[in-house]
């Protein structure tokens, strides 16, 4: 199958050819190459799946078996910060029902969605074992807990002013 590379992709695709080279040669390297990629592109769009199938001689059903077997992989693009709310039985009887509509009135999206700067993309999640902190919100790899939703706007707001700076940094 022919994969047709955008221009302002190249270098991406570049980037990921020195992952597949360093990965390929050991077997079950699949999921890291996988993560690399992620990273790389920010997610796993059909082309870049294609490409790494055919790269690794591997069918494409293989392939996007994995990445849809994995919640931490992503078919779609994500914002910067992925924010999981948590409404299992604990989070949900302590609020998350309230937490998760002050999270999409301050960003004017629902579940599933990603903020139109591509700042934040929301999820709702089950139980992740902190119900001791009910109700509770994951950003990427932090977990918030025992929340009120008059904490979310400087929540979030921490989040844009750290990317903010590490984009002046970088
Ligand atoms: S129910 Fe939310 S952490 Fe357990």
């Amino acid at each position: 199958m022919e994969i047709l590379i955008r221009e302002n992709d190249k270098q991406k695709f570049q980037k990921l050819d020195k992952v597949i080279a360093r990965y390929n040669v050991e077997a079950g390297m699949l999921i890291r190459i996988l993560q690399e990629a992620q990273n790389i592109f920010g997610y796993l769009p059909a082309d870049v799946q294609s490409y790494i199938a055919k790269e690794l001689k591997l069918p494409i059903s293989t392939i996007n078996g994995v990445v849809s077997f994995y919640s931490l992989f992503s078919q779609e693009p994500r914002g910067k910060y992925v924010i999981g709310i948590c409404m299992g039985t604990a989070c949900y009887v302590k609020g998350s029902q309230e937490i998760l509509n002050a999270i999409k009135e301050e960003l004017a999206i629902d579940v599933g969605e990603t903020s139109v700067d591509k700042m934040f993309t929301l999820k709702a999640t089950r139980c992740i074992g902190a119900c001791g902190l009910a109700p509770v919100i994951t950003i990427n790899e932090n977990v918030h807990g025992r929340l009120s939703p008059a904490d979310i706007p400087s929540i979030l707001y921490q989040y844009t002013k750290e990317s903010r700076q590490t984009g002046l940094r970088n």
